[in-house]
């Protein structure tokens, strides 16, 4: 079967306050999305990528694609828009396996994406990466003050890559979307339908790019890795 890559790169970014979406910023001598896509050319160099981006994207150049198979579809409204947009775009097999990862996660390893891969393929209802919960929970009011501390027994914090088979993941999307539900992960919206996907313990250095400070952790990351 096919593998699919779908990268929602169609955000704003709005929390880094810079003059241009992050996913454009430098880390180094190129751009995130530069780095996310050679890392994930990297581990799969005959998938088919689907980049998802701003219709009025004016910073997108495709230099940065290393992929012979790729295509570009418009973002949506929401991240899960975004994704919904590549799904509806490719014409993939019901038992393909698809596999986004956010574009704001460059230090992304080989090692994670191969064995989400694996794991994705041996779980019906598909897989995630994940990380559990390491420090103690605080339930806050609207004045931000501490009311209750929750339990981290089996909490985990979800990062993507998250991969499912092609028709599980459109059906959840589509469920999603009809209810009008905004899910910001693919787990979310196929554990409406009832299933559950498989967590998979990935590195604690797959950070998200989203405040300023992450562009220098990233960078000191990225380092240690190739080290
Ligand atoms: O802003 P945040 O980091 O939570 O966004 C997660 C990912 O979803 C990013 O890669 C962003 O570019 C993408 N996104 C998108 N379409 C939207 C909103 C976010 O592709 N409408």
């Amino acid at each position: 079967h096919s593998l699919w890559l779908i990268v929602p790169a169609a955000g704003q970014g709005k929390r880094m306050g810079a003059d241009k979406p992050k996913q454009y910023l430098s880390l180094g001598e190129k751009p995130i999305l530069a780095h996310t896509l050679t890392r994930l050319h990297q581990a799969f160099p005959a998938a088919h990528l689907v980049l998802c981006l701003d219709s009025d994207d004016r910073w997108f150049n495709p230099k940065w694609v290393p992929f012979s198979q790729w295509q570009r579809v418009s973002g949506g409204a929401e991240r899960m828009d975004s994704v919904l947009n590549a799904l509806n775009a490719i014409n993939a097999q019901e038992n393909d396996m698809v596999m986004v990862h956010d574009v704001a996660r460059p230090c992304i390893t080989a090692s994670d994406l191969l064995t989400l891969y694996h794991v994705a393929q041996q779980h019906p209802s598909g897989a995630l990466l994940a990380m559990p919960v390491a420090d103690t929970m605080k339930r806050a009011s609207a004045e931000q003050l501490s009311t209750a501390t929750e339990s981290r027994d089996r909490l985990w914090h979800a990062l993507t890559p998250q991969s499912f088979r092609y028709a599980l993941l459109l059906r959840a999307l589509e469920y999603a979307s009809a209810n009008h539900n905004v899910v910001t992960d693919e787990a979310s919206a196929v554990e409406a339908l009832g299933q559950a996907p498989k967590l998979v313990s990935g590195r604690r250095d797959n950070l998200k790019i989203t405040h300023p400070d992450d562009l220098a952790l990233a960078a000191a990351i990225m380092a240690s890795q190739v080290a």
